[in-house]
């Protein structure tokens, strides 16, 4: 399962639009109902809209009215493996438990197994009932 859904980052990671960094991202996102979401970074001349591929497979599944995940691959051409930005943690933060599957990986098959409270392991959150 982790070699096809490793195989499927290589393959959406091809789609990145990153004219600017030159930086392709791919992602891969299986929800626990067993759905494939994926995504890719997608830059912007003003740089700062750029949308990370991880971001972007989540809000890709969420669009599609899943919420709730087993693991994530990201992949990158990286020495070592491809680590997600803050700011993607953050929102990950949002929809994974702390026992997520992260696997990060660079374009030369190196793989790095992570729980996701590995990654991240507090983050802002209102420490109230808004947040339900
Ligand atoms: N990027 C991602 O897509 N995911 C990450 O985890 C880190 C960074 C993208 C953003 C930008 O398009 C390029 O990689 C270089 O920062």
């Amino acid at each position: 399962m982790d070699d096809t859904l490793y195989e499927e980052a290589v393959k959406v990671r091809e789609n990145a639009y990153s004219p600017y960094s030159n930086f392709k991202v791919g992602a891969v996102l299986l929800s626990k109902s067993g759905i494939i979401f994926t995504g890719c970074n997608v830059e912007n001349s003003s740089y700062g809209l750029t949308s990370c591929a991880e971001r972007n497979a989540i809000f890709s599944a969420v669009t599609a009215g899943e919420q709730e995940f087993s693991k994530l691959v990201v992949v990158g051409d990286t020495e070592d493996v491809t680590v997600p930005c803050g700011a993607c943690l953050q929102v990950m933060a949002e929809f994974f438990d702390a026992e997520t599957e992260i696997l990060l990986a660079n374009t030369a098959g190196l793989k790095k197994t992570y729980k996701f409270s590995e990654l991240l392991p507090v983050s802002f959150n209102l420490g109230d009932d808004r947040n339900v």
